[in-house]
């Protein structure tokens, strides 16, 4: 390459990079993967040293983003320093012998760790007490986030058991899988985006102006450092993690000390398949030299110490060819784009569809018919195409273009105010109809056993219904000629449908299918109405009156209300007997109000949802894990880690006649 074409060469990097970093720091909207921003940087330092480029506003010499603008800015005392990346065994041992030829003797171990996939911030405690939460910035300064920081539980307030007067920590902030999933699960019952994965929506929610609106995200922490002034000189990076435990803050179990290279890569070879059995993302292992001592004669590099690195788990990414883009139609009529693939395997599994959420996201990516695209599992959940391939590719398709007709009953689509999706509001679609009746039977809202997808199917398209309060005017003998449907099932299918008659109002309001109105939702609307009645006849006024409901929602209630179609659904439900005001038995005792248990263990004679309606019958909550702020563990047999932590935290533990007591005796 002449002078000249690495020069631009450079300068195209430089600026993909800078793009590609505010993507992720400031924006958490990744547009490439963390293996091709590594790729492209690596270019880029082999470019600015073959050829003499370096710049000091290059991306090579900084870490990160830019802080935002909104919080007041931090320097860091010490840099918060990024990591190099290793994909194999052999550049792992490369960096073995790099440090034992810098430290001129082999008598050293290592600490390995995972690498948490989340967004890292520094803590900062003064006498025991936390007074500074920032984020990592560019490395060098980063926000002050403190106030969003204190509402993640995790994180002590206050340190014990002889803290140093100042403590540095440094570590990593993350969401488990399965709260992601149910916090994306709720934004979108509330008609809000989904987040891509459980990275960004971290990195998202540590920058949220609310606090409160951050209290409610599912943020966790792990430490993974520590700095103090006055360490011991002999310390090592095992002995800081018992410390930092000892403080009283939380650090992940898997942590091992190695003797030498070989037993890490054994180390590694174990983690890899534990990875998946983690309720949290890891994408790698983080190698460090255990003794603290080396550390200063290693030394960093610009971005890097020259005393750690990550080795990075096999990418949960693969490339194959978008066949087509299909559009899918929810339940609420709203139109998804998703990519028809070439079958490609996918960390053990064949992926063939993945999402491209909506019009405007294709647009930005510029994903069109035809091209090889990167396919990601986002936190192993749902696939989702990253990038194009080879964007300059000169024998391209033509861009997307959104149809303007629903692919299932052709009604034109239509796009409400800022609304980035596209919807049908055919209240007759074939594939909304069967949607909402799925729905209405699911567990949480009528929970009728044995109306799953197949048999909604059928009944749809057999035209013995047509909409959900069809259900209740079906006979036995309608549905024996039904695929594998025995006398017994349909038998049992009917007086499914005849019990559900009993369930409480708020379940009949959720299981209606009124848009951005979830359980809680439903809940809140049935406890302050009481009755079916009243929610039809309220205006928005009165709705938006009722905690924790905006003007988004009660706008939805009343246009709910004021389709003809919906008001005579209504009509019907309430001619097949269904509970239209809140039985006697649900606002009876407010024993248990306001009062937080958790549940383990089997009980004896409830199951667990048994367990959770009679405590919320009861004016309490139930939450899925044990803290300071839990009032009561309700434990059965054989009961989990959470009886462990619950007896540490002095929390009262109940078993079921003991819990039984506690609400009988007001009974
Ligand atoms: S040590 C100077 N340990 O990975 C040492 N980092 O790519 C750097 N990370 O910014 C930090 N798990 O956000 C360390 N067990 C772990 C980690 C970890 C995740 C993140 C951290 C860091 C990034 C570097």
């Amino acid at each position: 390459m002449e002078k000249q074409e690495a020069k631009k060469r450079a300068e195209e990097l430089r600026e993909l990079l800078d793009k590609a970093n505010k993507a992720y720091y400031q924006d958490a909207q990744p547009f490439i993967s963390d293996k091709e921003f590594d790729d492209y940087l690596a270019e880029l330092e082999k470019i600015e040293e073959d050829y003499d480029l370096v710049d000091p506003k290059s991306p090579t010499q900084r870490v990160g983003g830019e802080p935002s603008s909104d919080f007041e800015t931090v320097e860091h005392p010490t840099p918060l320093l990024s990591l190099d990346n290793t994909y194999n065994e052999d550049e792992l041992n490369d960096f073995d012998r790099r440090v034992r030829e810098l430290l001129e003797h082999d008598n050293f171990t290592y600490l390995v760790e995972l690498k948490f996939d989340g967004a890292a911030i520094r803590l900062r405690y003064e006498n025991g007490d936390l007074v500074l939460g920032a984020t990592r910035g560019d490395g060098e300064s980063g926000d002050d986030i403190t106030r969003n920081i204190k509402t993640i539980k995790d994180i002590p307030l206050h340190l014990h058991n002889n803290f140093p007067d100042v403590v540095e920590v440094r570590g990593e902030a993350y969401m488990e899988r399965e709260a992601f999933v149910r916090m994306n699960e709720h934004r979108e019952e509330q008609g809000l985006n989904a987040f891509a994965n459980p990275r960004n929506s971290t990195a998202g929610s540590l920058k949220m102006q609310d606090p409160r609106e951050v209290a409610r995200r599912p943020i966790r922490f792990f430490s993974f450092d520590m700095l103090t002034d006055d360490t011991d000189a002999e310390i090592t990076q095992y002995q800081k993690m018992k410390l930092l435990d000892q403080y009283g803050l939380p650090v992940c179990d898997h942590f091992r000390q190695c003797s030498n290279i070989n037993e890490v890569h054994t180390q590694i070879d174990e983690w890899e398949n534990l990875r998946h059995d983690l309720p949290f993302e890891t994408d790698g292992v983080v190698i460090k030299v255990n003794e603290e001592k080396y550390r200063d004669t290693l030394g960093t590099t610009s971005k890097a110490p020259r005393w750690a690195i990550a080795y990075k788990f096999e990418a949960q990414q693969a490339t194959t060819t978008l066949r087509k883009i299909t559009l899918q139609v929810g339940r609420l009529g709203k139109i998804t784009p998703v990519a028809e693939l070439k079958a490609v395997e996918l960390a053990g599994t064949t992926v063939k569809r993945a999402s491209l959420h909506n019009e405007d996201e294709i647009h930005r990516k510029d994903i069109r018919v035809g091209d090889r695209v990167v396919v990601e599992k986002a936190g192993e959940i749902i696939p989702q195409v990253i990038s194009v391939v080879n964007p300059d590719r000169e024998d391209r398709g033509p861009r997307f273009e959104m149809p303007q007709h629903c692919p299932a009953c052709g009604e034109k689509l239509i796009k409400l105010g800022e609304d980035v999706d596209w919807r049908c509001i055919n209240p007759e679609c074939p594939p909304q109809v069967r949607q909402r009746i799925e729905h209405f039977a699911s567990r949480d809202a009528m929970d009728i056993d044995g109306l799953g997808e197949a048999v909604v199917d059928q009944l749809v398209s057999e035209q013995l219904i047509s909409n959900y309060a069809d259900l209740y005017e079906l006979q036995t003998e309608q549905l024996l000629p039904l695929e594998r449907m025995a006398k017994k099932s349909a038998e049992n299918l009917i007086d499914a449908i005849e019990s559900s008659k009993s369930q409480p109002l708020d379940r009949v309001i959720y299981a209606m299918g009124i848009r951005f109105v979830g359980k809680t939702v439903a809940r809140d609307l049935a406890n302050a109405l009481q009755s079916m009645d009243a929610l039809m006849k309220a205006n928005k006024e009165t709705i938006e009156e009722i905690e924790s409901i905006g003007p988004k929602i009660a706008q939805s209630v009343i246009e709910f209300f004021n389709q003809d179609h919906n008001r005579k659904m209504v009509e019907k439900l309430r001619d097949h007997g269904l509970n239209f005001t809140m039985e006697k038995q649900q606002q009876a005792s407010q024993k248990l109000k306001d009062k937080k248990f958790v549940l383990t263990g089997s009980l004896p004679s409830f199951t667990r949802k048994e367990a959770t309606q009679l405590i919320e019958k009861h004016g309490g909550k139930t939450t899925s894990s044990v803290s300071s702020n839990t009032d009561y563990l309700l434990a059965g047999d054989s009961p989990g880690s959470k009886y462990d932590k619950a007896q540490k935290l002095n929390i009262p533990i109940l078993d079921q006649d003991a819990f039984l007591n506690l609400i009988e005796e007001e009974l």
